[in-house]
């Protein structure tokens, strides 16, 4: 398999760069290829300028899409499975990722018409401060999996998932080192399963 990631967090030095690791050493084990978009490295833009935003509106497929934007739609189009990577960030991906869906979800290639064939797996992963129990409790959870899945992904992929490795934040010491590493190894299943 041809695996995109779509990867979105500032810092090298969190949780969520782990997670990415463990992912590519997933995919490596299993001997999968992988490209990767890493969003604040490549210092993509995320801001839907204004000839985008006519084009957008005006639903005109015809018009020309910027060079960075066809750039991240030919490493989507090339990829059997795409996978998002980020942290939770007021129930939401980080601006960066959400920009990234505004500017590259054009009409002529998500949707009206939609041009890019459907993956044949999609997978939402991201890490945050509360349990995943927690934020089924509160229905942050199933807000940001609808989000996700049914309007981001909707029938871009044939299978999707959202996986959401929460808790860890709150725990001390080897707490949170166990939990954090139980989270990896979930992660890089994941990617020797595909
Ligand atoms: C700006 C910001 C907003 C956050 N919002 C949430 C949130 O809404 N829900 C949540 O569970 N955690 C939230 N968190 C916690 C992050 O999800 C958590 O710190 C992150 O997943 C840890 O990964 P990292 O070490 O790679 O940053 C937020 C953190 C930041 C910095």
């Amino acid at each position: 398999m041809n695996v995109h990631i779509v990867y979105a967090h500032p810092s090298t030095d969190g949780f969520t760069y782990q997670v990415l690791q463990s992912f590519i050493a997933g995919l490596d084990a299993a001997g999968h290829t992988y490209s990767v978009s890493d969003l604040y490295a490549k210092g993509f833009n995320p801001e839907l300028g204004p000839a985008e935003y006519a084009r957008e509106s005006n639903y005109r497929a015809d018009d020309p899409i910027p060079a960075d934007v066809a750039a991240e739609q030919q490493l989507l189009a090339a990829a059997d499975v795409w996978a998002f990577i980020y942290p939770v960030w007021w129930t939401d991906c980080p601006a960066k990722l959400k920009g990234w869906f505004d500017r590259v979800w054009t009409v002529g290639f998500a949707y009206a018409p939609q041009t890019v064939q459907p993956v044949r797996r999609a997978l939402v992963i991201c890490t945050a401060g509360h349990t995943a129990e927690h934020l089924r409790e509160t229905g942050c959870y199933q807000a940001m999996e609808t989000t996700m899945l049914v309007d981001r992904l909707h029938d871009r992929a044939q299978q999707k998932e959202f996986v959401l490795l929460g808790g860890s934040e709150a725990l001390e010491g080897e707490e949170r080192e166990a939990m954090r590493a139980r989270h990896l190894d979930r992660v890089r299943c994941l990617a020797a399963e595909l």
